[in-house]
This record gives structure tokens, C-alpha cells and sequence, in this order.
């Protein structure tokens, strides 16, 4: 039996409307296949919210998000204000409001390789091949919530790092959970050697892993898990950490995956899940129509799945996603030298191809 839902669409800034368009028609082709009723509606966020309202989340699209059952964005952020750093009001805003309001504490960063993008990363396939990784990145907290202050003359400034016991041990337990269905292993990183904060999330970590003996627990430093990534990516299954050095970390994981392009992620919490690529606005190809779509695409698969509990029909986008690369499209960033040109394709031509295979 079909299932009825509504999803809120929010494009936001730069490449985000070209790519969320094929989130949402993959959206529209699982509701078409599982005879499902999904009704769309679109808000305002970031950069083109500024330009409209004034305001980077304007009351209309948080109280949309609050009456839908699942929220699908694209991207945020424009190089103006990356540049002047006087600005006041600010695109990122918007994004930091939405996942503070709707409680969107657990960031999930799925890093899988395709094998079809082996040689589209800068890292060897050899040391790639196999890697599977879920990052658990705390998204409600740390430096980025902290108490901001500056000196009225501006000659210092400081971002407080806090956590709370409550908000560690919640987004440890989902990593938990989620361990016991993969290969039970859990990485917690963080900076324990320097960092009261980062003592107080080790030891609520390892006070939350006793409810799970079955799980091998490892703690490591961010400093050493970044180099570990790419040394040997193989070694990890469920990463566990706070939200500047899982900000950090999953880009630098992106490479795993072969490109930013592709690496989706599901923010939950509360109630209402947030979906949304990794990557950001990249102004530089907006309106070119050459953005990879994969990501919002991959996105869509992680909605249905966590939202919707439409595990099979997450699948099977995924694997329309295997598919179309393993007949050799590709998109401009994860094309490579191999790649014939008659097969790189710009984002409508690379969204029909997954959209036609589903
Ligand atoms: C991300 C982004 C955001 C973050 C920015 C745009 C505020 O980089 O979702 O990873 O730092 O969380
Ligand atoms: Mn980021």
C-alpha cells in the first residue's frame, strides 16, 4: 500500500536548485513506482532568502519545515560574503538556524567507493577499494554553537568549544545502534589530549560503549584520524564525532568516494530528517549546467530509507546510480583521463540516465 508524505524542497544557493531538481524527480519516480502520494513544496534558504527577505531563514520556510515529513536541500553560501568577513548577515546562518530549531543533532555521512570511481579519486585504488564508512558527526553543538565574542576594537575574538554530557551521549547511542548493524566497530574521534571538551566526550563515549559490549570500541585523535583516513580507510566502520572535526573530516573523506559530487547525508534528530549533499554552493559552475547530481540523487535515497522506511526503493535508486556509472557516464568531476568525452555528461543528461534507470 502506498504511502502519502510531504517533503519540503529546499534549493538554496548556487549549484543547489540544479541539483536538488533531480532529488526531487527521483522522489517523484519512487512515489510513481510504489504508488506512493508525495506533495512538494519549496522555501527560501541562505543566500537567495537574504536577497528576498533579508533574512537567511525567513519564519514562512521554518514553519513549512515543521508541517512536512521529510526536507530535501541543496546547497548553501555565496563568495561575497566568504570575502568580507564584516558581513553581518550570512547565508550559513540560515543552515545553523534550521538544524538548531528542528533539533537536528546526529549528521550521517554515509562514504562508500563506487567501484566505478576507483580511479576518479586522488588516493589509490588499491587502498580505497572495499572502504565503507558511516560517519556520525554531532551537528547541534561544539565551537559552532559555543558563545561567540569579540573585543569591541576587534583585537580578539573567540568561538566557545562546549558540549554537554546529554548531547554526546545522544548521537553516541545512534552510532551505536547503527555499529550493531554493520561490522560493530566504533571509532570515537576527538582531541582528549588537549581538549576539557573533548575529555568530556571520551568519557561519556566509553560510558555509553558498556551498553554495547559486543561493539569494539577505538578512540583516536583528530590530528591521527586524518592522516589514518587516507592511509588506510579499510580500517574504519562507524566514525563517531564532534561537529568541527566531523565538518572537517568527511570532506577530507569525499576523496574516498571520488569526488565531493557524490557524498549525501541525512541530518535527524527529533522528528523531521534533513537531506542534503555534502557539498556546498560552488558558485564557480553554477548556471553552467555541469554540477554532479549524484549526490542529491544519493540524498533522495538516504530520505526514503530513513524517513519514509522505504529501504527497498532506496536501493534500488542507489543501484540505478551503480549502474548508470558502470555504463561509463560520468559527470565533469568524476570523469578521468579513461573516460571517453562522448560519455561525460552535464547534470539534466546525468539525472535523466539515473531517473530513466529507476
Ligand atoms: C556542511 C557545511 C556547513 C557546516 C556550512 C555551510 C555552515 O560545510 O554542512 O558541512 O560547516 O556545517
Ligand atoms: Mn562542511
Amino acid at each position: 500500500m502506498g504511502i502519502n508524505k510531504r517533503i519540503l524542497v529546499i534549493p538554496g544557493d548556487g549549484i543547489g536548485s540544479e541539483v536538488t531538481k533531480w532529488g526531487k524527480k527521483i522522489l517523484e519516480k519512487v512515489a510513481e513506482n510504489g504508488g506512493h502520494q508525495f506533495q512538494f513544496e519549496e522555501a527560501l534558504m541562505g543566500h537567495v532568502a537574504i536577497e528576498a527577505t533579508g533574512n537567511p531563514l525567513p519564519d514562512e520556510t521554518l514553519d513549512k519545515a515543521r508541517s512536512s515529513d521529510a526536507i530535501l536541500f541543496g546547497a548553501i553560501g555565496h563568495a561575497k560574503y566568504d570575502n568580507d568577513p564584516t558581513l553581518k548577515v550570512r547565508p550559513e546562518q540560515g543552515l545553523l538556524k534550521i538544524r538548531k530549531e528542528l533539533g537536528l543533532f546526529a549528521n550521517l555521512r554515509p562514504v562508500k567507493v563506487f567501484d566505478e570511481l576507483l580511479s576518479a579519486s586522488s588516493i589509490k585504488p588499491e587502498i580505497l577499494s572495499g572502504a565503507d564508512i558511516l560517519f556520525f558527526r554531532e551537528l547541534t553543538g561544539d565551537v559552532y554553537f559555543g558563545e561567540k565574542r569579540k573585543a569591541e576594537d576587534e583585537s580578539w575574538a573567540s568561538d566557545l568549544m562546549i558540549y554537554h554530557q546529554y548531547e554526546v551521549e545522544r548521537i553516541a547511542r545512534k552510532a551505536f545502534q547503527a555499529a550493531m548493524t554493520r561490522k560493530k566497530k566504533v571509532c570515537s574521534v576527538d582531541k582528549a589530549n588537549v581538549l576539557e571538551a573533548s575529555r568530556l566526550w571520551r568519557k561519556v563515549v566509553q560510558e555509553v560503549a558498556k551498553d554495547f559490549p559486543e561493539v569494539a570500541t577505538e578512540y583516536m585523535f583528530i590530528d591521527n584520524a586524518a592522516m589514518q583516513l587516507i592511509k588506510d580507510p579499510r580500517r574504519f566502520d562507524v566514525v563517531l564525532t564532534g561537529n568541527l572535526f566531523g565538518d572537517i573530516l568527511t570532506d577530507e573523506a569525499s576523496q574516498i568516494s571520488g569526488s565531493m559530487g557524490m557524498l549525501a547525508s541525512a541530518s535527524v534528530g527529533d522528528r523531521i530528517g534533513f537531506y542534503e549533499p555534502i557539498h556546498g554552493s560552488a558558485h564557480d559552475i553554477a548556471g553552467k549546467g555541469i554540477a554532479n547530481p549524484l549526490a542529491s540523487i544519493l540524498s533522495a535515497a538516504l530520505l526514503v530509507d530513513i524517513a519514509f522506511g522505504l529501504k527497498d526503493a532506496s536501493d534500488r535508486i542507489i543501484k540505478s546510480v551503480d549502474k548508470v556509472l558502470k555504463q561509463g557516464y560520468r559527470t565533469m568531476d568524476i570523469a578521468d583521463k579513461h573516460t571517453d568525452n562522448r560519455f561525460v555528461l552535464g547534470t539534466d543528461a546525468m539525472g535523466e540516465k539515473v531517473v530513466g534507470m529507476l
